[in-house]
């Protein structure tokens, strides 16, 4: 636990599984939930990234740490990694249900491969209700329980040319009212955090190669700029914290503003300065025609 940490969110009689933890935003959340002295299990399908991340996090920050390994969609791997991991570091009463993998192709529904969309669902929502199953029990039996869900903005709104993910994603906003209802009166808090644009290790290697747009997608934000993991980790970490008691079935946006643009193709000024109402009107009256555009030819003009 850092030693500036308030006594109140201590998190050092917990032990949080945060599932897909060996990188990206699941890392940066467990490190976040280290910090408070919380007990952590790191489950992935990759060994190699959740021994790592484990050992890293134990060095870090002193904690005990267990490295589970398997594919978050495969009932037997979830049932005897947990078991495992519950072995090691005590019951479960926290879980971050996190593990995703990004969209293999970006095209319309009817051109999508059967077992890509199958994969992606698999992975991010039958991952999360296997994992789920997994804890509730315990959870209930102890009279306190924490699961934050990791969806997406595209569980909230709308875009084209990747139809699982945001099937899944909105499945996962689903799966977290249902289970926060079901448990509500047992202790146990269900909640959904819809991150934004983050720029994970991955998403840098990526952008690197000039596979993807940093400008791009900073430009649809509204803050300008993509968010961090350890953002997105510091809101999981409140939203897991026994103060946060009175907080179920809520759906938090970590998006720097994303979801409540309702018009991306509005010009709404230089990222640096903010929204210039001049500008707006001068670029309004020329008439972009962004009504007409269709998203993928939408192009946010380089300034
Ligand atoms: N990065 C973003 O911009 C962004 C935005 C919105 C939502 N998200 C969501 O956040 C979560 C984390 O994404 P990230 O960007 O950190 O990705 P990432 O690729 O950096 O990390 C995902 C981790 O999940 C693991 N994983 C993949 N498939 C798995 C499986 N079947 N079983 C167990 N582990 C598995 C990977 O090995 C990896 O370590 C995902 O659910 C993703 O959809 C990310």
């Amino acid at each position: 636990m850092s030693a500036s940490t308030h006594p109140q969110e201590s998190l050092r009689d917990h032990h949080a599984l945060v599932t897909g933890a060996g990188s990206g935003i699941g890392l940066a959340t467990a490190r976040e939930l280290a910090s408070r002295g919380a007990r952590i299990t790191i489950h992935d399908i990759d060994r190699g990234s959740a021994e790592r991340s484990a050992k890293q996090l134990e060095e870090l920050f002193g904690v005990d740490t267990c490295a589970v390994v398997g594919d978050v969609c495969k009932e037997r791997e979830v049932s005897h990694a947990f078991a495992r991991s519950a072995k090691v570091l005590g019951p479960i009463t926290i879980l971050v249900n996190n593990a995703g993998i990004m969209p293999p192709k970006v095209d319309v529904a009817h051109r999508i491969p059967v077992a890509d969309f199958d994969r992606m669902l698999a992975v991010h929502l039958r991952g999360a209700f296997l994992a789920s199953r997994e804890v509730i029990t315990n959870m209930r039996r102890r009279h306190f329980g924490r699961i934050v869900n990791v969806s997406s903005v595209l569980g909230l709104v709308g875009l084209p040319f990747r139809v699982a993910y945001q099937v899944a994603k909105t499945g996962i906003l689903g799966l977290t009212r249902t289970l926060a209802l079901e448990n509500a009166r047992y202790g146990i808090t269900v909640n959904a955090i819809a991150p934004g644009y983050i720029f994970t290790e991955a998403l840098r290697a990526r952008a690197d190669k000039g596979l993807i747009s940093y400008d791009l997608y900073a430009d649809r934000t509204p803050v300008g700029r993509w968010g961090t993991p350890e953002e997105v980790a510091r809101v999981v970490r409140f939203l897991a914290a026994p103060e946060s008691s009175f907080i179920t079935g809520a759906i938090y946006a970590v998006d720097g503003g994303y979801t409540v643009r309702g018009d991306p193709g509005e010009d709404i000024g230089k990222r640096e300065e903010g929204y210039s109402a001049r500008a707006g009107a001068k670029r309004g009256a020329r008439g972009r025609g962004h009504a007409t555009a269709p998203p993928t030819q939408m192009r946010i003009r380089k300034r």
